[in-house]
């Protein structure tokens, strides 16, 4: 479920908050008014290439087509850590010869689509051309996409050979894109790349790169491993399918089982708490690496807030102190293990002397979304088949 800032700069504020509800799939969406609290970061102007979700930060591999191949049987995809843990894309290329592409992987969607030469208005982004691919398919269906943050995408569908850290799907249903919302143009991304379940593709029947990946024995084990890293640290990322990264977490990894029957990495979160302080008991989330921020119910929201002493800019986000000395983790417990966010990312940015809180509200939604700010905290390898998650501290926590 995309739900992204569209640049810390600007959409921190002014984005639209909007998910898809819970049951049936209904668009909820709740305008958040421009905050005049709110001064843009010289950081973020400077570095906005961009909308929706990583940060800028030059990462060499990124120049490998469809990244690297690791040993037999996985592929792993460095990212890029856009502006401040905002969004996190990297390489995936389609056609033969090679067409690379920055793509947000997306556990919170299940669509693959990609800027096309189709869209006379995607000129920011780098377009796939199906004349210059030997294996192109032509399908001829179209597709809609409506993202939570009220980004949009649609166009036709199409076949090609998709390259993922060096494992490269035959015949993946793509979609090409012929318009994309106006938030795209400033977001480095040129497509997404859904890691959800296929029950919730736009278009039905089709068959995600995960399933692909699996059916064509490209990965041995039917798993991803996601670490997402922090700019305070070194930043960057990696997407490894078919496996799991040992060096980038720490402790024991713990099994946590997956609800999908809303197409989504659905986990239930026992208990919430701020140190020992209980803020909320057996509430439904999803484990979202395309939604920036923790997004809880309302009054969920309010008691995080309440426990951090923050105070509601009425807009679904929070002004928190600067100073996070004092600040509790924030402590979920899931099938009777707990996962920690640490003080220092309570705070999600700091603007001046104003500093946002990492957590925020959508009024009238009743799914919590943990997002970037749960998953660079905690290392997570995503099991399809069981399904299930295992979680373990990640190394920058
Ligand atoms: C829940 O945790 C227990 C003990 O840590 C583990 O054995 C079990 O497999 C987990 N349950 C599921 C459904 O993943
Ligand atoms: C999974 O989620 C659905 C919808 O939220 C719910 O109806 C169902 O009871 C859940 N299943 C389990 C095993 O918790």
């Amino acid at each position: 479920m995309k739900f992204t800032l569209v640049s810390s700069s600007i959409a921190l504020l002014v984005t639209a908050l909007a998910v898809e509800a819970a049951p049936g799939g209904k668009i909820l969406s709740v305008p958040l008014q421009t905050n005049g609290n709110y001064k843009p970061s010289i950081k973020a102007s400077l570095a906005k290439v961009a909308a929706k979700y990583s940060k800028h930060k030059i990462n060499p591999l990124l120049n490998v087509p469809g990244g690297l191949a690791s040993t037999e049987g996985t592929g792993s995809v460095p990212v890029i850590d856009y502006e401040i843990d905002i969004e996190y894309y990297g390489t995936v290329s389609i056609g033969t010869p090679a067409q690379n592409f920055k793509i947000d992987f997306d556990t919170g969607s299940s669509d693959l689509w990609v800027a096309s030469t189709l869209c006379s208005t995607c000129t920011t982004h780098t377009r796939y051309d199906s004349t210059k691919s030997s294996t192109y398919v032509a399908d001829g269906r179209t597709w809609s996409i409506a993202y939570g943050d009220g980004s949009t995408a649609s166009g036709i569908l199409a076949t090609d050979t998709v390259t993922l850290g060096g494992l490269a799907i035959k015949s993946q249903t793509i979609e090409l894109a012929k318009k994309e919302s106006s938030s795209f143009a400033s977001d480095p991304i040129d497509g997404l790349l859904g890691l959800g379940f296929n029950t919730i593709t736009t278009v039905s029947g089709i068959k995600t790169p995960v399933d692909n990946l699996i059916s064509q024995g490209l990965i041995t084990s039917p798993v991803f491993g996601v670490y997402l890293g922090k700019a305070s640290k070194n930043g960057g990322g990696e997407y490894l399918f078919g496996g799991s990264d040992s060096t980038k977490y720490t402790g024991t990894l713990k099994t946590v089982p997956v609800n999908k029957s809303q197409g989504y990495w659905g986990v239930t979160v026992s208990s919430l708490k701020v140190g020992t302080t209980s803020v909320g008991t057996s509430f439904s989330g999803i484990l979202d690496t395309g939604t920036t921020l923790l997004i809880f119910t309302e009054t969920i929201a309010k008691k995080v807030a309440a426990a951090y002493g923050a105070t509601d800019n009425g807009d679904g986000t929070f002004i928190i102190s600067c100073d996070s000395s004092n600040f509790k983790p924030l402590v979920f417990t899931m099938n009777g293990s707990t996962f920690n966010v640490p003080a220092d990312s309570i705070i999600f940015e700091q603007d001046g002397s104003t500093c946002f809180a990492s957590f925020a509200y959508s009024s009238g939604m009743s799914l919590s979304i943990l997002g970037d700010v749960f998953l660079k905290n905690n290392y997570v390898i995503f099991n399809q088949q069981v399904p299930s998650v295992q979680i373990a501290p990640s190394i920058d926590q």
